[in-house]
């Protein structure tokens, strides 16, 4: 198998009225003609032959080879890096896809598919975009790579640049970061730059910052990142025997991810692999959710054909889900446009909504962060709302491991988590998360007839818990 020839490959303007082409090596993160987002095509993707890559990505499930063992490089047809790139690579991809029977019987369908992301290396999704984004960080010569982040890009980033021995420097704002992803920062060994400030904030800086060419910048905007990321749709057509399901469901933050599936959907079904695209449906938290407040704008517009076309950010965004605590996404055009073109929708939830449907992935043995968990809330009111029937075949797509955010679980199991609504009028009771499906510890007496005497009482209490979900 041929790999594709990369001379055809180019960054292009997504704007309509501009569409200016770039060089592949060109240090850019928006078209400096107009300031719109930059897409990476490949012309030679239409000339490609469908059944020769369904097999040769068969037959490299059981190579030994470093390449064919990342489930991004694996699929390297499909992305713009000539066959001797100085690959950086942590093994990332591979993730498992998971039955979620538990999480099934609480969203009232009859199955449920989880992707789930948080088995990358640094326990989130972010990995297939980095080592891609690493990647091309080291053909360009870059001596920094940094990212603004909510967490889980730092951490990706810090591990990659550590593979790569590139200097890396992280911003995030302060007091916001999960204790998790932020140890993984440190450890990887990433300079951590903390601004009184929220990840709008640190986004803008470091986009100033990377107007200096020695600095490479590798969040969302950065089409690189988008080519990794789009391998992870390809992966899970793959493991759904390249039958697309029905519907795939997102959490929503700054878009990356949700532009990324999009753009691989695409391009596997104009090469024919699947013959349908899935609907992609795209979860925000509802106080971080500007791109549902436009979805919903256009959605009462468009009767009168004049659709809103416009994100308005949102200042101060507010969620216990720090992943996507995002007032100002970036990637809203690419999503947007993978949202209408596969007859998406795009929602939000609430905070309690999100805690819930955590614990219930939870009791599926599976676990996720809280931002991952906007999916399973998201599919519950698709499900009741009638855009997802009982019997479609359904996939959430998990973004980040459980151990990413310890406190807010413990919290929640305590009944000790509380909404950070300090703005409005209400009490701390009123912003208090229930913990409908808490599992607390007990402290017992150390003694074999005190521990078999709670567990009795602890039967009988799960028993009664599982009748009601
Ligand atoms: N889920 C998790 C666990 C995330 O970390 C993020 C984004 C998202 C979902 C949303 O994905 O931004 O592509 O729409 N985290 C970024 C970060 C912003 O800095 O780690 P998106």
């Amino acid at each position: 198998m041929t790999s594709v020839s990369i001379d055809l490959a180019s960054q292009h303007c997504i704007e309509s009225n501009c569409g200016a082409q770039y060089g592949l090596n060109e240090q850019l993160y928006v078209c400096p003609r107009c300031g719109g987002l930059l897409e990476i095509e490949n012309e030679s993707n239409v000339v490609a032959d469908a059944s020769a890559l369904r097999s040769v990505w068969r037959a490299r499930l059981a190579s030994p080879d470093e390449k064919d063992r990342s489930g991004v490089w694996r699929y390297r047809e499909l992305l713009p890096f000539s066959d001797d790139a100085p690959i950086v690579s942590l093994a990332e991809g591979n993730t498992p896809f998971y039955d979620a029977p538990r999480a099934a019987g609480y969203c009232r369908l009859n199955r449920l598919k989880l992707k789930h992301q948080g088995c990358n290396p640094t326990g989130s999704f972010k990995d297939t975009g980095m080592t891609t984004a690493v990647t091309q960080a080291r053909i360009l010569g870059a001596a920094t790579v940094v990212c603004a982040s909510t967490g889980n890009t730092a951490a990706s980033l810090a591990a990659y640049a550590a593979r790569a021995e590139l200097k890396c420097a992280i911003l995030v704002p302060r007091g916001q970061v999960s204790h998790g992803k932020l140890a993984q920062s440190l450890d990887y060994g990433a300079v951590v730059l903390e601004i009184d400030g929220n990840f709008d904030d640190a986004m803008r800086i470091i986009r100033e910052l990377a107007e200096d060419e020695s600095i490479y910048l590798v969040n969302s905007i950065n089409p690189f990142r988008i080519e990794g990321q789009k391998t992870v749709a390809v992966e899970l057509l793959q493991q759904c025997g390249w039958q697309a399901p029905d519907h795939v469901v997102l959490p929503g933050g700054n878009l990356g991810n949700s532009a990324a599936f999009g753009k691989g959907f695409k391009e596997l079904f104009e090469l024919g692999v699947i013959d349908r695209l899935p609907r992609l449906h795209v979860v925000q938290a509802k106080g971080a959710a500007p791109f549902a407040q436009l979805f919903a704008r256009r959605e009462q517009d468009s009767p009168a054909g004049n659709s809103s076309s416009t994100l308005t950010p949102i200042k101060h965004p507010q969620t216990l889900a720090t992943a996507i605590k995002i007032g100002a996404p970036v990637s809203w055009k690419k999503a947007l446009r993978a949202v209408t073109q596969t007859d998406g929708r795009v929602l939000s939830v609430s905070e309690q909504e999100i805690a819930d449907a955590k614990a219930i992935v939870g009791r599926d043995g599976i676990g996720c962060e809280p931002a991952s968990a906007t999916t399973v809330a998201g599919i519950k009111r698709l499900v009741n709302d009638g855009v997802i029937d009982s019997d479609d075949r359904v996939v959430a797509v998990l973004t980040g491991h459980l151990l990413k955010d310890a406190d807010y679980i413990i919290n929640y199991h305590q009944n000790n988590l509380y909404t950070h609504d300090r703005a409005s009028s209400k009490s701390k009771e009123e912003r208090r998360i229930a913990g409908t499906f808490s599992n607390p510890p007990t402290r017992v007496k150390p003694t074999k007839t005190a521990i078999l005497e709670h567990l009795n009482s602890h039967d009988s209490r799960h028993v009664e818990d599982r009748g009601h979900d």
